[in-house]
């Protein structure tokens, strides 16, 4: 369950009385001259005002002292994100992240470092497959090993997990080191668990504590354990770039980290002065694009299994496994099947709505004052675009909380799109993985669902598959297990 890791009782409670003294020494009259601010709870001391009821689509809470700008519903979010990228562009670098990223990469960094960075990794996805045939080839060449581990199974019931996380994870490995790992291969695979291990942590409610009140760093556990693994994965990170570094060919790039450390050399070579092309760069832009591409999408997946065993009457008969037997037969899926697959599609449109891995995007920040929608927020603030409250805005989807696929149905079966459909978020910041990601969990659910029928284990029912989660960055299914039944 969710796994909240509290430092001991003595240590904590010293810290906040220390905290409450020094907040009620610091929280003297701060008036803000410039403008209206939006509305919100009064701040409490301490945790501040963590339920803050919904004062509109626009208001602010204190996260302890620091003010946190919330967006709610598909309107107020589109319009911050698209219509005022520039204002609500930049990243909030809170301390949990920051000393997992140290300001560089692309998910945690901001200004020339993030454009140049977000810009390089974005052609680099291009050319080595993002939207292309490149990727679509490796994720089916992926499929055949992925089905390799659901057969050992046997049929019995096991944990999709593991097997599905290292699946996903080799099509961003192979993108960015130029090869995919096996599955028994110890280094891959603990570098896939930390990373999800990273994620999930990272959500907790000592880590939103640690953003909060960094002091309290020293007495976290999970703070220790996000520092362990990331620096057990630069280790491991260092061996596998140095020796991508040894073999690397200027005119055979295999990978991002080849082309990266070709535009190095390259740079170093012409004196560049303050190239963003360093050792920092790469680490974090590497670690970005493996946990990015392994978490989100495997987890994705994951939902879409689940929710297929939960709801078989969609999975099988006249629904998913009938248009893809009738439409595809036993070939090999592939991306240009999507579009005569409108109910699988929609399904799987529906599991990203529903699932809302990322409910809370990543926080923003404002890079400037900027009044929106008759508000005055300050440059610095956080913000938080809900993205929960635009997959699930009653003003825009008929069943906000129901797995509906017809969401995404006209009603003489074809697909349609729906403009509140923001599981990637917006604006300048959107997800740089979308193209990826959508082949991604297109590719992998029609190929599994063609092969098996995922069922609960013998005895249960889709009663007993919770819609719980476990909270972490993304939303995860809570433990469970299914049945892989061959189908083909
Ligand atoms: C279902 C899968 C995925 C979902 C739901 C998802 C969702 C998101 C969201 C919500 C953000 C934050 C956007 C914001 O700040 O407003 C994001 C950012 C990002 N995603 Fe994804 N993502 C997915 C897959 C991927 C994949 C496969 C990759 C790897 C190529 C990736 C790479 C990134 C990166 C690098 C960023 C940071 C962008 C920036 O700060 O400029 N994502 N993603």
């Amino acid at each position: 369950m969710v796994s909240y890791q509290f430092p001991s009782t003595g240590t904590l409670l010293g810290a906040l009385l220390l905290l409450l003294v020094l907040y009620l020494l610091s929280s003297g009259s701060k008036s803000q001259k410039e403008g209206k601010e939006p509305p919100g709870p009064k701040p409490l001391p301490l945790l501040g005002n963590l339920c803050a009821k919904t004062y509109g689509n626009i208001f602010k809470v204190f996260l302890g002292p620091r003010k946190t700008v919330v967006l709610v519903g598909y309107k107020t979010v589109k319009e911050a994100l698209v219509n005022h990228a520039e204002e609500f562009g930049d990243r909030d670098i809170g301390p949990g992240f920051r000393i997992m990223n140290d300001e560089h990469g692309i998910l945690f960094s901001n200004g020339e470092n993030w454009k140049e960075m977000r810009r390089f990794a974005l052609s680099n996805l291009r050319d080595f497959g993002m939207g292309k045939r490149g990727s679509e080839e490796k994720i089916i060449e992926e499929i055949q090993y992925l089905k390799g581990e659901f057969d050992k199974f046997e049929e019995k019931p096991f944990d999709t997990t593991q097997p599905v996380n290292y699946a996903v994870s080799n099509i961003i490995s192979s993108i960015v080191y130029g090869s995919r790992f096996e599955y028994t291969d110890p280094q891959f695979t603990e570098m896939v668990d930390r990373a999800n291990e990273n994620i999930r942590v990272g959500g907790s409610i000592s880590m939103w504590l640690y953003n909060t009140f960094p002091w309290l760093g020293p007495f976290l556990k999970n703070k220790r354990i996000i520092v362990d693994n990331i620096i057990q994965s630069r280790q491991q990170m260092t061996k596998l770039i140095n020796a991508l570094l040894e073999t690397l060919n200027p005119h055979d790039r295999r990978g991002f980290v080849d082309s990266f450390l070709i535009r190095k050399q390259h740079d170093e070579k012409s004196d560049k002065k303050d190239s963003y092309f360093h050792e920092k760069n790469l680490m974090m832009s590497v670690t970005n694009l493996f946990d990015a591409g392994t978490d989100t999408t495997g987890t994705t997946l994951r939902w879409g299994l689940m929710l297929m065993a939960k709801y078989p009457h969609i999975q099988e008969l006249d629904r998913v496994q009938e248009e893809i037997d009738r439409v595809i037969g036993g070939r090999q899926p592939v991306v240009e099947d999507r579009k005569k697959l409108p109910y699988t599609d929609a399904v799987i449109h529906e599991t990203q709505r529903l699932a809302n891995i990322v409910p809370l995007s990543l926080p923003h920040i404002t890079s400037c004052d900027v009044t929106f929608n008759g508000y005055f927020i300050k440059k610095g603030t956080t913000v938080v675009p809900l993205l929960m409250s635009v997959l699930k805005d009653p003003s825009e989807w008929e069943k906000p909380n129901s797995f509906y696929p017809e969401h995404f149905l006209h009603k003489k079966g074809h697909f349609i799109k729906r403009d509140a459909f923001m599981p990637f978020s917006a604006g300048c910041r959107v997800c740089l993985g979308e193209g990826l990601a959508r082949m991604e969990l297109f590719l992998f659910f029609t190929s599994l669902l063609q092969s098996y029928r995922f069922t609960t284990p013998p005895g249960e029912s889709g009663d007993d598959l919770d819609l719980k989660r476990v909270v972490g960055i993304t939303l995860n299914p809570s433990p469970h297990k299914l049945c892989a039944i061959r189908r083909s």
